[in-house]
């Protein structure tokens, strides 16, 4: 009896693993879910790449444009700043 309980135990241990390692394929690690605040400064001397993504708003994070920085860190840039709509115009979003 205990042994079928266990079986079932780790059989749907098992799935939830494997469930959630599906989900996090999803969204490749490099790029944050979320920007708990954006930068607001000109930070166009530090960004590199062709590419941006686009991030709405959603529990505590603000709406975001995310560059990727000198350092292969990324950044977390307002939407409405001019320095933004500048960088992005020129740019591919993915
Ligand atoms: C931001 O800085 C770049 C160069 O560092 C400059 O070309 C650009 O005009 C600046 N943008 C704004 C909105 O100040």
């Amino acid at each position: 009896m205990s042994v079928k309980i266990l079986s079932i135990t780790l059989l749907l241990l098992s799935i939830c693993v494997c469930c959630h390692s599906e989900g996090t394929h999803e969204h490749p690690g490099r790029i944050p879910p979320c920007c708990p605040a954006v930068t607001k400064g000109n930070m166009t001397a530090d960004v590199v790449g062709q590419t941006y993504h686009k991030l709405a708003a959603r529990y505590h994070c603000v709406k975001a444009i995310i560059f990727d920085t000198k350092d292969g860190q990324q950044l977390c840039a307002d939407p409405d700043a001019q320095w933004v709509k500048d960088l992005t115009a020129k740019m591919r979003k993915v």
